[in-house]
């Protein structure tokens, strides 16, 4: 019996050293990557950060029925939380009270930005003979630019006056020009029409952003809304979303899971490693993509990195494909977008559409869609603004040199 009485002597070190080792590992996963190595645990730029806390939670996407396949896009602006900017050209201007003139930006001037609420509508009655006058100018100005207009069989454009005005509420939702690719970012070159201290990132930026206004419309499909200069004004955020709109934020959470649920992680990666076939692959014409990096996906609940490639690395998607034309209607049918695809189609992200002609049955994209595109359009697009973006000609790991043969 007296091999029990060593065994339970070595019993408070077996445990000791477990525990030890335990803690070692519990220290080496989740503390030492602190101290370790930053863009770990930290977003790759100012511009991710922007975008992810403070553009995607106000930018609304709805693409209730309009009787169009458009998508409807809101912004939503508060005081003191939003940085707008109200520019002209030579197709668009703005009238406005004397006291608001200065927050315009004219022709060739820098751009200035105001954090004081404002907002862009069709011109009120008072400004009717100034606004004549305006589209009579800009007309004169045009045919004088181009004086064979006709010949050339060029058509008048179309010019916009506005309004700026200042709105009662402390809040407002604007359309917003953006075409599902969001490119809001305040660069270095603003100028600030208050003096007051202003942090960007920390600011969702709007530029010329025109109040939203819908009327209901009657579809093919059903009943829908579309904006209308004439239509009644959203009072508040429930407001707009008892028409059917989500935040982008709220769309690229449930895109993530759907990619989760729908398996396509079994087919994609998600990383550009490092090596040459994936920069380039993954690349522009002139220039690789930059590698992944850790920091790119601290703002996923879930991380896809996968480790096969049935169909492409999905990292740099968002820049390589763009287009929302293009993931309709490869969803749809895959095999009509890349011949020989596996890929399985992805029909229930559509609906039925009844206007559907037999011969060309295209589904109308809906919210699962919607949230899948605008998950997709994450990727790649977030490294750096687009004002230097890496296809722009950056270059921040040398990926150009390695595949030049001049970098190991
Ligand atoms: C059975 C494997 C498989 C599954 C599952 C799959 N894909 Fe694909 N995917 C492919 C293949 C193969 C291609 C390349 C041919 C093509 O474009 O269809 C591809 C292409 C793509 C492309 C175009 C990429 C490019 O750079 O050209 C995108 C985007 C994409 N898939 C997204 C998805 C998403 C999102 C899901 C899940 C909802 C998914 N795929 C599920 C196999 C798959």
């Amino acid at each position: 019996m007296s091999h029990d009485h060593k065994i339970e002597r070595s019993l408070p070190w077996t445990l000791i050293g477990v525990f030890v080792f335990f803690m070692l590992a519990v220290a080496v996963t989740l503390i030492s990557p602190r101290f370790v190595d930053p863009t770990w645990t930290h977003e790759t730029s100012h511009y991710q950060k922007q975008l992810y806390e403070f553009g995607d939670g106000r930018v609304f996407i709805s693409n209730s029925v309009t009787g169009t396949y458009d998508l409807q896009f809101v912004n939503w602006l508060e005081e003191g939380k939003t940085l707008t900017a109200f520019v002209e050209n030579e197709r668009q201007k703005i009238v406005a009270p004397e006291a608001l003139k200065s927050y315009i930006t004219k022709e060739n001037e820098p751009i200035k930005l105001t954090s004081h609420l404002l907002l862009l509508k069709s011109p009120g009655d008072i400004y009717k003979a100034e606004v004549e006058k305006i589209q009579v100018e800009l007309k004169k100005s045009f045919i004088k630019s181009q004086p064979e207009w006709e010949k050339k069989g060029l058509s008048i454009p179309a010019f916009d006056v506005f309004e700026l005005y200042e709105p009662k509420e402390k809040e407002a939702f604007a359309t917003s020009s953006t075409a599902g690719n969001i490119e809001d970012y305040i660069d270095q070159n603003f100028l600030l029409v208050e003096e007051q201290e202003v942090k960007a990132p920390g600011y969702f930026f709007a530029r010329n952003p025109l109040e939203y206004r819908v009327k209901e419309v009657e579809t093919p499909i059903g009943k829908g809304f579309r904006y209308s200069p004439q239509g009644r004004s959203i009072a508040s955020l429930e407001d707009l979303k008892k028409l059917g709109f989500w935040s982008r934020k709220d769309l690229i959470e449930y895109g993530e899971r759907i990619y989760a649920i729908e398996g396509c992680w079994y087919c994609h990666t998600d990383q550009t490693r490092t090596l040459v076939q994936d920069v380039v692959l993954n690349g522009s014409d002139s220039y690789p993509a930059p590698p992944s990096s850790a920091g790119e996906y601290i703002y996923q609940n879930v991380t896809f990195p996968g480790t096969r490639r049935i169909g492409p690395d999905l990292s740099r998607t968002g820049v390589k494909r763009p287009s929302r034309d293009w993931h309709r209607s490869h969803f749809w049918s895959p095999k009509t977008a890349s011949p020989g695809s596996v890929m399985p189609s992805f029909q229930h992200f559509f609906d039925d559409d009844p206007r559907g002609t037999p011969g060309s049955k295209a589904g109308v994209p809906n919210l699962r869609f919607e949230a899948i595109y605008q998950y997709l359009m994450t990727k790649g697009t977030r490294i750096t603004s687009p004002s230097q973006a890496w296809w722009l000609g950056k270059d921040p790991v040398k990926t150009k040199e390695i595949i030049e043969g001049l970098d190991r």
